[in-house]
Formats: C-alpha cells, structure tokens, sequence
C-alpha cells in the first residue's frame, strides 16, 4: 500500500510542472491578432512570474549579429510609475497599471556601435513583450518615450538610466479591464505583389 502511495506521490510530482504549464495560451496567429493597445486596466499587480515570462520573450527577439544591445527597467514601484506618468503626456493609463518596462538600446553594444541597430532591435524585443502580455491575458502597450529628447532626459532622471542609454518606450503591463479590443488593419492596397506597380 505504502509503494503505491509513493508511486502515486511521485508521478503527481512529475506531472505538477506540466499543469502548471497548461495556462490556456493561444495559438501564435490568435495572439497576433488580438493584441491590442490596452489603456484601461484593473489596477492589481502583475506577478513577477508573468513579468519574468514577458521579459524572456522580449529577449528572444532578433537583433543584427545577435548583438541583443538592450536592457530592460521593471517598474512597480507605485510612486516611479505615477512620476512616469506625470512627465509622459500619453501615458497616464500607468495609474491603474501593475507594471512598467522600459526598454533601453544601447548604441554602444549593437552591431557597428549604431544608435539605428539598437533602436531596431530593442522595437523588435518591444513587440515580443507586447505579444507575451497578450498571451498571459495581461494588456500592454506601447507608450513614446524616443525621440522626444525631453521624455528621453525625464525618464533618464527618474530611473537612474545612463546617459549613453536610450529609454526608447515605457511599456505599462497590467491587468486589462476588458474594454480595449484589437482593431482590423488589414488593408489590400497596402499589399504589392511582385513590384511596387
Ligand atoms: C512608436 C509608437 C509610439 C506610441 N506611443 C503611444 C503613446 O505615447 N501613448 C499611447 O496611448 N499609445 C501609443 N502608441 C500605441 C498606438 O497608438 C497604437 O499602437 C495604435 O493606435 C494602433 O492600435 P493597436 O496597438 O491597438 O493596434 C504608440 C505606438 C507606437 C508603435
């Protein structure tokens, strides 16, 4: 009796990591489409698991010669997030968001010590962290920090970002009320095949 108790014990074991893997996450193409620009939000925290998940995503991101030139503030500090939110004009949904990431290119570690590389490459992990928070059921958007060199030094000041550093965006992640709904921008005449004309 006792045996099959240990084995019943033993097998639970090895099966909880799959459970706790079976969040329902959507398939890729869904969560491409449903994402969307969230500006409403619960005001709950985001547990440090997801941001930890959204994070991993972001990095897995391409850049030129794999140079991944980029570091990433996390934000949940109730009162940096409202001093964000008082210096960015269009991002004042932080108030009710749980979290923040800033993603910051670094000129001086992408490909060619180019500003224009590091800026390509940190939008390309930005998007990874949108599509993530949407998988997680969690709502993000994109706010403007570069190339507004006032919001650039404002946030610079407020997270203690070097100056050879570039805060590209503000990234507020939190717990969507449900109210955003992703838009359809499918447009055929966007769309040439084979040339221009
Ligand atoms: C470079 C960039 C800057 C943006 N800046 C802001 C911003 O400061 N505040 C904001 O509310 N949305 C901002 N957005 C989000 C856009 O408004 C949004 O992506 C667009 O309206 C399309 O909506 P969707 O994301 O729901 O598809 C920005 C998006 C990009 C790519």
């Amino acid at each position: 009796m006792n045996i099959i108790l240990t084995v019943i014990l033993f097998l639970s074991t090895l099966l909880l990591p799959l459970t706790l893997c079976a969040k329902d996450i959507p398939d890729a193409l869904s969560i491409i489409h449903n994402r969307k620009s969230v500006r409403h939000f619960t005001g709950q925290a985001v547990a440090k698991e997801d941001l930890e998940i959204i994070l991993k995503a972001g990095m897995a991101a391409p850049t030129a010669v794999n140079k991944q030139p980029w570091s990433f503030v996390v934000v949940t500090d109730r009162k940096d997030l409202d001093a964000l939110a008082v210096v960015l004009p269009y991002a004042k949904m932080l108030d009710q968001a749980g979290a923040a990431i800033v993603v910051c290119a670094i000129p001086n570690q992408a490909f060619n010590g180019s500003a224009e590389f590091a800026i390509i490459d940190s939008t390309c992990a930005s998007e990874n962290i949108l599509l993530a928070a949407e998988a997680l059921g969690l709502g993000a958007l994109w706010t403007a920090v570069y190339p507004d060199k006032d919001r650039i030094k404002a946030v610079r000041d407020i997270l203690n970002i070097p100056q050879e550093v570039i805060p590209l965006n503000v990234i507020p992640v939190g717990h969507p009320t449900g109210e955003d709904k992703p838009k359809d921008k499918y447009k055929l005449e966007n769309i040439h095949w084979g040339k221009w004309s």
